[in-house]
């Protein structure tokens, strides 16, 4: 894990900021991606990383991003789609734009910074790429029809490419989190209070479970986390 150079998208939010938090602790080289920088700052809090602030829906946004990357730390051997938008809207009133703004960030974003970072994660020991999907990737939920979408349309191309490319040294994974307890779901799920939710933390814990077992003979693809209180396996 020393050392290892890590792109990390929504690092400022809830979920990102313990990845991020979690991955310093294990001595990675990081840049951290987000729209507000202030964010990003504060979750860096001083020690050293790469603060790229922008927006990923920008296409020159991720070709800067992974260009800087890689003049900086000479590669890169993780990249982690985490950043996301949710909805919580009745289909018939969801707008062309709202539709355009939510697949753009949740699914094209992370498909262009998969194929722009590709050639460098090649080039890795140990190039792996982490994409945080929804229990949204499996189920639909009323009110939530394009952040459904979006979340099919992540775990969709993560088994395309985890398939074009495993022989080819890169490991795609996806964690598929149920309700988590960030601003993100006070917005999407508003009748959750917290309580039984899961964590950021727990997150961050399965990230660093798939980096340290990307050396090992066994993979795990995808790793679903729901709330101990649901029904398992549905
Ligand atoms: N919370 C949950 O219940 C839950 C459950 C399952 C999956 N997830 C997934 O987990 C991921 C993280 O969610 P979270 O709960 O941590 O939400 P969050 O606290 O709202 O964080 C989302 C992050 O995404 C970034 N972001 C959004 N649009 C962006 C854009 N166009 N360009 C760059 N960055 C952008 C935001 O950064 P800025 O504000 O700086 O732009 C923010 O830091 C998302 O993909 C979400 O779908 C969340």
């Amino acid at each position: 894990m020393n050392n290892k150079i890590c792109m990390i998208t929504g690092a400022g939010g809830g979920i990102g900021s313990a990845i991020t938090e979690a991955l310093f602790s294990c001595g990675c080289r990081l840049v951290l991606m987000g729209r507000n920088e202030e964010k990003l700052k504060k979750v860096a809090a001083g020690r050293e990383c790469l603060i790229l602030p922008g927006d990923i829906c920008n296409d020159d946004y991720i070709k800067k991003a992974v260009e800087k990357t890689v003049q900086t730390y000479g590669g890169i051997d993780v990249l982690i789609n985490n950043a996301g938008v949710a909805q919580s809207k009745p289909f018939e009133e969801i707008s062309m734009e709202e539709y355009d703004m939510i697949m753009n960030t949740n699914a094209r974003a992370p498909f262009f910074l998969c194929k722009t970072a590709l050639p460098y994660l090649q080039k890795s020991s140990c190039g792996t790429i982490i994409n945080i999907a929804s229990v949204t990737a499996h189920h639909g939920y009323a009110l939530q029809s394009v952040y459904a979408a979006s979340k099919h349309a992540l775990l969709g191309f993560s088994k395309a490419l985890s398939k074009e490319y495993y022989q080819k040294g890169v490991r795609v994974h996806v964690i598929s989190p149920g309700a988590v307890f960030t601003d993100m779901v006070k917005v999407s799920r508003p009748d959750l209070t917290g309580e039984g939710m899961l964590l950021p933390e727990d997150i961050a814990e399965t990230v660093l479970y798939l980096m340290k077992m990307r050396h090992s003979a066994s993979v795990a693809d995808e790793i679903e986390l729901h709330r101990g209180t649901k029904e398992p396996f549905m």
